[in-house]
């Protein structure tokens, strides 16, 4: 699968319709948001009010990524929100289990996602109780930032583990993708990209995303 999910955290929100009619007319397959609370991370973007202008002026599914503390206080109002997937991070809580029921029940998809400097080997357990997992490319915060290039034996790792298993569960990769490294990326075994800088800060943004879903 070749997924990509442009980050509206590097949109214009001066002109969010027409960035957001920009992602419909696109090859783009999900719009990715980044929801920060200033304290699981050390930058806050928005929650909640914005909800309504993605779902009203974007016609692709939306991919809500929680970097944030407690998000079980949190997922269900995503949900209800218009979210088509809801993911956090397994070091933001002490038992991933209970949340992603929450998420569950709503009909909602599931993501459970890691920063880089957490082990790859704590998905394990939860392969088969997520529809996705999200690898960080970049310590969660900002967009921007450099693709930390050890990320990619850990697709490796985590591709061979959900293959081997016979797993359906989706990999998404988010931080520093480009149009340099995408086909790497999908080559390693990502199912799922998320483009913040690399879609937005592009001269023709729609051409940017074509080339990252080509081979
Ligand atoms: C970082 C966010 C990313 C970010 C990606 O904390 O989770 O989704 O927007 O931005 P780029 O693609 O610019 O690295
Ligand atoms: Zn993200």
């Amino acid at each position: 699968m070749k997924i990509i999910a442009p980050s509206v955290l590097s949109a214009d929100f001066g002109h969010l319709a027409e960035d957001l009619e920009m992602i419909n007319r696109s090859e783009a397959d999900w719009l990715h948001i980044d929801v920060m609370d200033g304290t699981f991370v050390p930058n806050i973007s928005f929650g909640f009010p914005l909800m309504e202008p993605f779902r009203k002026y974007c016609t692709k599914p939306l991919d809500v990524h929680l970097m944030i503390v407690h998000p079980e206080k949190y997922v269900e109002r995503f949900c209800d929100a218009g979210a088509w997937s809801v993911g956090f991070h397994l070091e933001a809580v002490e038992d991933p289990l209970p949340i992603l029921d929450l998420i569950k029940t709503k009909g909602v998809r599931t993501c459970l996602t890691i920063n880089p400097d957490i082990d790859v080997q704590r998905l394990v357990p939860y392969l088969d109780k997520v529809d996705m997992i999200l690898l960080m490319s970049v310590f969660a915060g900002f967009g921007g930032q450099k693709f930390i290039p050890e990320t990619m034996d850990k697709i490796r790792f985590i591709r061979q583990e959900i293959d081997r298993r016979g797993l359906p569960t989706l990999i998404e990769i988010d931080g520093g993708v480009n149009t340099q490294n995408a086909a790497e990326l999908f080559a390693a075994g990502a199912d799922a990209l998320v483009a913040g800088s690399a879609v937005f800060g592009a001269n023709d943004p729609e051409e940017a995303i074509r080339m990252m879903k080509k081979e």
